[in-house]
């Protein structure tokens, strides 16, 4: 009988299908986890689980959700949104007459969708340019749709739930003029970011980091600082750190917010 595939060919097959090199994720109990999601969806092997997730996107976000745990709902971090609105916000919008901001590994959207509302409370929202990425194709189109569950939504000001959201069957849809505002499109945060795309004034690249190795986590913040402008900002996740922010001219404004200093 032809022996199934172990981690190591799993990894290997899945880099050539989807780009996404799970080696880079910290690894203790990857395998022992991703052997326990085979199980309970009932594959019998590797091999198998990798043949449904070729023909599933559904599957394939269930995988990411593993390797990330995507929750998110907007205003996560209360203290952060709030220093965003009253200060970095401010700030930029003082500075710049236009912002580029990216929110990377977006999940399906609260995120962007976040600064989108913050934006509108300080009137600047037809000043911003917002960019949204994520590896995961199924929680792009959920981002795109804007429909979300109470659940999500529990950090949303009153006021701002009646008037940004439309409740429909139990959803709650986001209003056309903040969809409009956010532009989602497919990044891996461990591929190389494009050279020729402009300085952003904000870069979110919040909970997600946190997943992979030291070095990795390194990578990705000196790629991703190289393209913060002067004065711009960085918003990490509550739970992530970064060791010697000056190494990348950052300074950190409070914990998880940095600044780019030159
Ligand atoms: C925990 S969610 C974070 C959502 C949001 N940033 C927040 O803090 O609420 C992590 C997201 O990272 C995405 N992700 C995981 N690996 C990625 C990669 N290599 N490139 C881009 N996105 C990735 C997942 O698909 C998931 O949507």
């Amino acid at each position: 009988m032809k022996k199934d595939w172990d981690f190591v060919q799993f990894k290997k097959e899945f880099y050539e299908f989807t780009g996404l090199d799970l080696d880079r994720y910290k690894d203790k109990q990857m395998e022992r986890r991703i052997g326990q999601l085979v199980n309970r969806e009932g594959y019998d092997g590797l091999h198998s689980f990798f043949k449904a997730l070729k023909s599933s996107n559904e599957l394939l976000h269930k995988f990411y959700n593993y390797l990330t745990i995507n929750t998110s709902i907007f205003f996560r971090d209360t203290k952060i949104y709030d220093y965003l609105q009253n200060s970095a916000m401010v700030d930029l919008l003082n500075k710049f007459n236009r912002l580029k901001i990216w929110s990377m590994g977006c999940s399906h959207g609260e995120e962007p969708y976040t600064i989108a509302l913050i934006l509108d409370q300080l009137s600047s929202l037809h000043r911003a340019e917002i960019t949204a990425s994520d590896i995961d194709d199924k929680a792009l189109e959920m981002a795109r749709e804007a429909r979300y569950n109470l659940n999500q939504l529990e950090k949303v000001p009153p006021e701002l739930l009646k008037s940004a959201f439309e409740q429909k069957n139990g959803f709650y849809y986001l209003a056309p003029a903040y969809k409009k505002a956010v532009t989602f499109k497919k990044h891996n945060l461990l591929a190389p970011i494009y050279d020729n795309m402009p300085s952003m004034q904000m870069i979110l690249c919040r909970n997600v980091f946190i997943y992979f190795k030291i070095d990795v986590q390194e990578w990705i913040v000196e790629e991703v600082s190289k393209k913060i402008s002067p004065g711009g900002y960085l918003i990490i996740g509550c739970a992530e750190f970064i060791n010697k922010p000056e190494r990348y001219q950052l300074e950190r404004v409070i914990p998880s917010i940095y600044k780019k200093l030159k």
